[in-house]
This record gives structure tokens, C-alpha cells and sequence, in this order.
């Protein structure tokens, strides 16, 4: 177990997509996603993609506790999931603010559809089918986004809603679902 070096926004490593797992319920799959999960606790995230800490496989991990300080922030299950495949319920969309451990400080605006079903294994290799929305769905978009080497920033429309978190206004940080407390991806 190890706390891994992220890897950046700027390193093309982030850049490429990842393959699908094909062992499941082996050693080294285990020591990976021990690594992530320490990894993403030192660094208080919501979420990370197995690229972000350099190994190019279809792995997320994700997860927020309730917290009674927060009671806007909605409480995602602690997920592992790998070979994900997510599709949209429907067109709908909607905005939210995200950030990324891969891109420190900073926060973004962006559109994700508002319901997702997806689908993918645990690590011993059994079936995961969910259907979500709201922050749990952005969650699981953001990840999945990073195994094609897409960080959010790509998926921001309006640049200017791009930029420092202490510099930011979100006039709707204290309802949004995204807001600061909520933690980066
Ligand atoms: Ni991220």
C-alpha cells in the first residue's frame, strides 16, 4: 500500500486512453486499487482513475460519506469499478462545478448528463448495474472520462467558467451539488 505521485494536467500521459482489465481477483489488481484508495484519502478526493497514478487500466474508484457539516452534498457509495460502461437515461443535462486532483486549485463548469445507468466488475470480477444521478452521476462521468484520456476542462463551454478556486464566484456554491466542500475528482 502506497500513497502514488498524480500525475498532472500538461503530462500527455493523461492524455491517452486505458485498456480493459482482463484478470480479475488477482494480486496485482488488488495492490493497484490499494494504491488508489490511499492515495485519493491523502489527497481528499471524491474520486480517481487508475491513469491519474500512471497505470493505464479501466479502473475507478469513488465514494463520499454523508457529512452533517455539508448536508447539501449527497452521499455517493464507496465504489470500485472497472471496465465501465455508462449510458445516458436520457438527453438531459445539467451543469455543475468540478475539480480534479490532477489539476490542483483549480475548479470548472461543466454539463454531464443529469441520469446515467452504468455497468461494469468489481475486482473479483462480479457484476455492478446502477442507475444514478446528480452528483453521483457527474462522479462517474468525470472518472470514466479519464480512461480516454479526457480531463474536464475539455468539456468546458464557456472558458471563463474555468479558474482558480479562490478566484471563482459560484453564486450557487451553497446549493450546488458540486460545491468546494464536495472535493475533487
Ligand atoms: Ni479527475
Amino acid at each position: 500500500m502506497a500513497v502514488r505521485q498524480i500525475l498532472k494536467m500538461g503530462d500527455p500521459r493523461l492524455y491517452q486512453s486505458c485498456e480493459l482489465v482482463q484478470e480479475f481477483n488477482t494480486t496485482a489488481l488488488t495492490g493497484i486499487i490499494e494504491d488508489m484508495f490511499d492515495t485519493m484519502a491523502e489527497y481528499n478526493g471524491v474520486g480517481l482513475a487508475a491513469p491519474q497514478i500512471g497505470i493505464y487500466r479501466r479502473i475507478v474508484i469513488f465514494g463520499l460519506e454523508s457529512n452533517d457539516r455539508y448536508p447539501d452534498v449527497e452521499a455517493v457509495p464507496e465504489t470500485i469499478l472497472i471496465n465501465p460502461v455508462i449510458t445516458p437515461v436520457s438527453e438531459e443535462q445539467e451543469e455543475g462545478w468540478e475539480g480534479c486532483l490532477s489539476i490542483p486549485g483549480m475548479r470548472g463548469l461543466v454539463s454531464r448528463y443529469s441520469k446515467i445507468k452504468y455497468s461494469g466488475f468489481t475486482p473479483t470480477g462480479e457484476n455492478i448495474a446502477r442507475e444514478v444521478e446528480g452528483f453521483h452521476a457527474r462522479v462517474v462521468q468525470h472518472e470514466c472520462d479519464h480512461l480516454d484520456g479526457i480531463l474536464y476542462p475539455l468539456r468546458i463551454r464557456d472558458i471563463r467558467n474555468f479558474g482558480y478556486e479562490d478566484a471563482l464566484v459560484q453564486p450557487d456554491s451553497g446549493e450546488s451539488e458540486t460545491s468546494p466542500d464536495s472535493g475533487p475528482c
